[in-house]
């Protein structure tokens, strides 16, 4: 795997494991964790896209026991004027635009504090799982600033404007009970299960067609941004496309069969 100074990759399984390893910042995303991610998230759709389908599940999270990440990292921030904010901002962008679009599920294991752009990384991934002692909050407003990650609008997607609201203005952190019972995370997990519950995720997924995985992320991501007659008619074209695969004729037919299929990501 290409060296990273920010990040730790592991393959387990089917599943990408990449942990962001900054502890005694508490894994704050500098210029650095954010260049070092995109290129782990182009090399992984690159590999997919040469069609080796041997990752089927991205995890991504924190090292340590105490942050999945406590946001944009301040001390780089500090003496940033408008237009290296608006880069630094674009690259968070362009991160969240990677994780939609790979072809696989990315899944947020926030095992601590996921605050600022630690949030709203996980955001960006396609669902939280939380451990119970994790930590959710948009703490910008006290350091003058917004979210500059999705934060402002993901967090509305996600748990719907008056929430997302009082979040982001208030700056209030949230317990991971909280964060499930508004949608933001998906499961609560107790601290030592976190990591089997997403690898179990990811290897239920691995069990399912790869390209119909892939099309189904893509026309909810998609969908979720259309009105939904035209939502719909992607989904129709979608689910029709999926008819020239031969993974359909072999799941359906190993459904007949009563045997397991075999799926080849064609
Ligand atoms: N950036 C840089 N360093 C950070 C950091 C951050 N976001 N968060 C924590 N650290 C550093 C601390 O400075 C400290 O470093 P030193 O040991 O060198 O002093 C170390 O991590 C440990 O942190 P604390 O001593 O503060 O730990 P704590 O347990 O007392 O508090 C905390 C934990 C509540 C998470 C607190 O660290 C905190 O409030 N952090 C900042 C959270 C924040 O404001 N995040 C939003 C950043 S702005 C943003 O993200 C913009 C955007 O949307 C793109």
């Amino acid at each position: 795997m290409a060296d990273y100074e920010t990040l730790e990759i592991e393959d387990r399984g089917a599943a990408r494991i990449v942990r962001i390893n900054r502890p005694k910042a508490l894994n704050a995303l500098n210029p650095q964790v954010i260049a070092e991610l995109s290129r782990v998230l182009e090399a992984l759709g690159q590999q997919i896209e040469a069609g080796d389908w041997s990752i089927r599940g991205l995890i991504l999270t924190g090292a340590g026991d105490k942050a999945f990440v406590a946001g944009a990292d301040i001390s780089a921030m500090v003496d940033m004027g408008r237009d290296e904010a608006m880069s630094f901002a674009s690259a968070g962008h362009a991160v969240g635009e990677m994780l939609a679009n790979l072809p696989i599920p990315a899944i947020a294991a926030v095992n601590g504090f996921a605050l600022g752009g630690g949030c709203e990384l996980a955001m960006a991934c396609d669902f939280i799982v939380a451990s119970a002692k994790a930590k959710f909050g948009q703490p910008e407003v006290k350091l003058a600033v917004i979210p500059g990650f999705g934060g402002t609008q993901r967090l509305t997607r996600r748990v719907g404007l008056a929430r997302s609201i009082e979040l982001c203005v208030t700056g209030e952190m949230i317990r991971a009970d909280e964060a499930l019972r508004i949608g933001l995370a998906n499961r609560v997990v107790a601290p030592e299960e976190l990591l089997d519950t997403c690898l179990g995720i990811v290897e239920t997924v691995a069990k399912m067609g790869p390209l119909a995985v892939a099309e189904a992320k893509r026309v909810l991501h998609q969908g979720a941004e259309l009105p939904l007659e035209a939502a719909n008619q992607l989904e129709v074209e979608a689910f029709s496309g999926l008819f020239e695969t031969a993974d359909q004729a072999e799941g359906m037919r190993a459904f007949l069969d009563k045997r397991a299929a075999q799926f080849s990501a064609k």
